[in-house]
C-alpha cells in the first residue's frame, strides 16, 4: 500500500507534500516521512503513526522549510519492519545523500542486502526498501547520472515497485518509476508532481501522464524526459483527468464512515438511473461492451475479488446463476492466481474492486486478460490500474469512499450486479419476464426504502451498545444473504476489533454450536422467502443452547418476540434484492459498537484503505 507523493517546481515543496499526503492517507497511516531539497542539502523529517505527528513536528520550523521547492514524501503502511521513525520513508544510503520513497514490496531484498552489506552498506531500518536506496546510491557513484542508476539498479529488483528519488549531486531532480504499482506524474507550468494517486495532485493541476511499468521519468522544473528499461526516450502519454479536486467532507458526520453510510439512497438512486428507463423496456448496460451473440454463447463465469468486494461478488453469482442460469465461480483473486483455471473464449472474468488498486485483483485480471477472456472490471476507480486492463467497464459511481470500511462502494457493486443479472437475462431470455419487470418495480422503489431504514439508526444504536461487550459474535443466514452475514461480519470485526464470523445458518450445528452460551450474541438474517422458516428453525436450534439472539427481518410476524433477544425491522423487498436493505442494519452495528468502544472508526488499526501489495 503506501502513498507516494513528489514535487519540482517554484512553490513551498512542504505544503504539497504534506497535501498530498493528506489526500493518500487512505493507503495506510503507519508513519510518514518528508526529504527536502534545501539548498542542496537534502534534509529528512519523519514521525511515526498519523500524518499529523509529522505536521505536528514540523510545524515549528515551517517558516524555515517553506523555502524548499523540491521533495519528497511517504506515508506507510508497513510490510518490512514496525512502524517505527527508523522504518519510516523516505529511506536513505550510506552518506545520506541519496534519499526515495517507495510503495511496494521489493520481493529478493534479503539476497541485495546481504550482498550490499558485503561491500560495506550500513543497514539502518529493517526494510526491504532500504536496499534500494544503496542500490540506487552505488549505482550512481559509478555512471554519475540518477535517471540511469536507479534504470540499472531496478533491472537487479525483483517485485513491485513505485519509487521517487532524490540526489544532492542531482541537482534540482526527481526520478520516478515503477512496476506493478501505480504512479501518475501531474504536468504544472514550470512544476511536476510525482503520485500513488490522483487526489494527491489534483489541487494544482488535471494534465497528467501514467506511468507503465518500468518507465522511468526524470523531472526538472521545466523539462520531462520518459525512458523505457532499455534507455530508449519515449512519448509518454499526457491526458487531461477527468476529476475536479473534491473537498473531503464528513458533512456534519462525526467520522466519514457514517456520512459514506447516508449516502446510500442517492447512490442506489444515480445507478438506476438512465439504465432502468421503463419496467417493460430492456435494461440499458452501454457499458457492456460484449456483443449480443458473444453474451448468448457465454457458459462460463468467473469473479475475482477480495473482501467486501468478494462479497458482493458472492450476491453476483446468486443472481446471475438464478437469471442468466450460467455457472458462475466467485474466488478470492489471491488464490484465483495461483492455480489452474479452467477458461476459454465463452468465459467472462469479472474483476470487482472499489480500489481498482488491489494488487491480487489486477494480478488475475492479468492473468484472465493472457488466457483471451473478455474482462469485465466493477470498480468505483474508473482511472485506476485495474480499469485500464477492461474491456468492459462498470463505473460503481460511489464517489471517493474515505472511510477504510467499505460500506457505499459495496452498495454500489450490489446493485451494478443487478444491473448486469438482468441485462444479460434479458438478452439470453433466460429469466421469466414478470419477475423482471416486479424487480425493477421494486429496485425504482428501494431508494426510499434504504432511507426508512437508516431512519430506524436510533433503535440500531441502543441494541448496538447493548451488544458492544462481546468477546465474540456469530451472524448467520442461509441462500443470497449469506454473503450479507459474511460482509456484517467483516464491517464489525475490522473496525471494532471483535471476533465475528458469518456462517450459513444450516453449517451451524456442524460444529460451531459448540461454541454458544449465554456470552455469545447469535445475529439472524432472516428475509422472507424460500429460506425463511429454515433459518427461523437454525434460530431455535441457537437460542436452545442459551445463546443471545438478536433477528434482522423483514417479516412482522409477532412470534418473533418470543425467539429472539432484539429485533431489528426492515423493510419488505423481493428476497432477491433483500441483500440491499439487510446490509444498512449491519454497517449501523459495526460502527455503534466500534464508536461505543472508542475505535478509531475510520482508520482501524493495521488496515489500509487499498492494498496494493499481493
Ligand atoms: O479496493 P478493493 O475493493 O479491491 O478492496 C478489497 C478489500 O481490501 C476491501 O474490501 C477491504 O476488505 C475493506 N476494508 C472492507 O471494508
Amino acid at each position: 500500500m503506501c502513498g507516494i507523493v513528489g514535487y519540482i517546481g517554484e512553490k513551498s515543496a512542504v505544503d504539497i507534500l504534506l497535501n498530498g499526503l493528506t489526500k493518500l492517507e487512505y493507503r495506510g497511516y503507519d508513519s510518514s516521512g518528508i526529504a527536502l531539497n534545501n539548498g542542496g542539502h537534502i534534509e529528512l523529517y519523519k514521525a511515526v503513526g498519523k500524518l499529523n505527528n509529522l505536521k505536528e513536528n514540523i510545524r515549528p520550523i515551517k517558516d524555515e522549510l517553506d523555502k524548499s521547492t523540491i521533495g519528497i514524501g511517504h506515508i506507510r503502511w508497513a510490510t518490512h519492519g514496525a512502524p517505527t521513525t527508523v522504518n519510516a520513508h523516505p529511506h536513505t544510503c550510506n552518506c545520506g545523500k541519496l534519499v526515495l520513497v517507495h510503495n511496494g514490496i521489493i520481493e529478493n531484498y534479503q539476497e541485495l542486502r546481504a550482498e550490499l552489506e558485503k561491500q560495506g552498506c550500513l543497514f539502518k531500518s529493517q526494510t526491504d526498501t532500504e536496499t534500494v536506496a544503496h542500490l540506487v546510491a552505488r549505482e550512481f557513484d559509478k555512471v554519475k547520472d540518477l535517471t540511469e542508476a536507479v534504470r540499472l539498479a531496478t533491472q537487479r529488483i525483483e517485485g513491485a515497485y513505485a519509487l521517487c528519488v532524490l540526489h544532492q549531486d542531482a541537482k534540482d531532480t526527481i526520478v520516478a518509476t515503477k512496476r506493478n504499482a501505480p504512479l501518475v506524474v501531474g504536468i504544472g507550468e514550470g512544476e511536476y508532481f510525482v503520485a500513488s494517486d490522483v487526489p494527491a495532485i489534483i489541487d494544482y493541476t488535471k494534465k497528467a501522464m501514467y506511468l507503465d511499468d518500468n518507465q522511468i521519468v526524470t523531472l526538472t522544473r521545466t523539462s520531462m524526459k520518459l525512458i523505457d528499461k532499455n534507455n530508449n526516450e519515449i512519448k509518454g502519454k499526457v491526458e487531461i483527468l477527468p476529476w475536479e479536486p473534491v473537498a473531503l467532507s464528513k458533512m456534519g458526520y462525526k467520522h466519514y464512515m457514517m456520512k459514506e453510510i447516508h449516502e446510500q439512497p442517492s447512490i442506489i438512486r444515480n445507478l438506476l438511473s438512465g439504465k432502468i428507463t421503463g419496467i417493460n423496456e430492456n435494461l440499458n448496460l452501454n457499458e457492456v461492451q460484449l456483443d449480443k451473440e458473444t453474451v448468448k454463447k457465454l457458459n462460463r463465469i468467473q469473479i475475482v475479488a477480495c473482501g467486501t468486494s468478494l462479497h458482493a461478488a458472492m450476491v453476483g453469482k446468486y443472481i446471475l446463476e438464478d437469471f442468466c442460469g450460467i455457472a458462475v465461480d466467485v474466488e478470492p483473486s489471491s488464490e484465483y492466481i495461483y492455480r489452474k483455471t479452467v477458461t476459454d473464449e465463452n468465459t467472462l472474468v469479472i474483476g470487482v474492486s472499489q480500489s481498482g488498486e488491489t494488487a491480487d485483483t489486477i494480478t488475475a485480471v492479468k492473468q484472465s486478460k493472457k488466457r483471451g477472456s473478455h474482462i469485465l472490471i466493477v470498480t468505483n476507480r474508473p482511472d485506476s490500474t485495474m480499469a485500464r486492463e477492461a474491456d468492459s467497464l462498470i463505473s460503481v459511481c460511489a464517489g471517493i469512499e474515505v472511510s477504510v470500511a467499505a460500506t457505499k462502494s459495496y452498495m454500489a457493486q450490489l446493485i451494478s450486479f443487478y444491473l448486469l443479472a438482468i441485462y444479460i437475462a434479458e438478452i439470453k431470455g433466460s429469466v421469466d419476464k414478470e419477475l423482471v419487470k416486479k424487480l425493477k418495480k421494486e429496485l425504482i422503489v428501494l431508494p426510499e426504502k434504504a432511507e426508512e431504514v437508516l431512519s430506524q439508526e436510533n433503535q440500531v444504536k441502543v441494541i448496538s451498545r447493548k451488544y458492544a461487550n462481546a468477546k465474540n459474535f456469530i451472524y448467520i443466514a442461509r441462500g443470497i444473504n449469506f454473503p450479507t452475514a459474511l460482509e456484517g461480519a467483516l464491517k464489525l470485526k475490522e473496525i471494532s476489533y471483535i471476533n465475528a464470523t458469518g456462517y450459513t445458518a444450516g453449517e451451524l450445528k456442524h460444529g460451531p454450536i459448540a461454541m454458544l452460551d449465554e456470552t455469545l450474541p447469535v445475529l439472524s438474517i432472516m428475509m422472507k422467502g424460500k429460506v425463511y422458516d429454515k433459518i427461523l428453525s437454525n434460530s431455535e436450534e441457537a437460542k436452545a443452547r442459551n445463546a443471545k439472539m438478536i433477528a434482522l427481518t423483514n417479516s412482522s410476524d409477532e412470534k418473533l418476540n418470543e425467539l429472539f433477544d432484539d429485533i431489528i425491522r426492515i423493510p419488505e423487498t423481493d428476497e432477491y434484492l433483500s441483500p440491499i436493505l439487510a446490509i444498512i442494519p449491519l454497517q449501523l452495528i459495526a460502527y455503534y459498537i466500534a464508536e461505543f468502544l472508542g475505535k478509531d472508526v475510520d482508520q482501524p488499526r493495521n488496515l489500509a484503505k487499498s492494498v496494493t501489495v499481493e
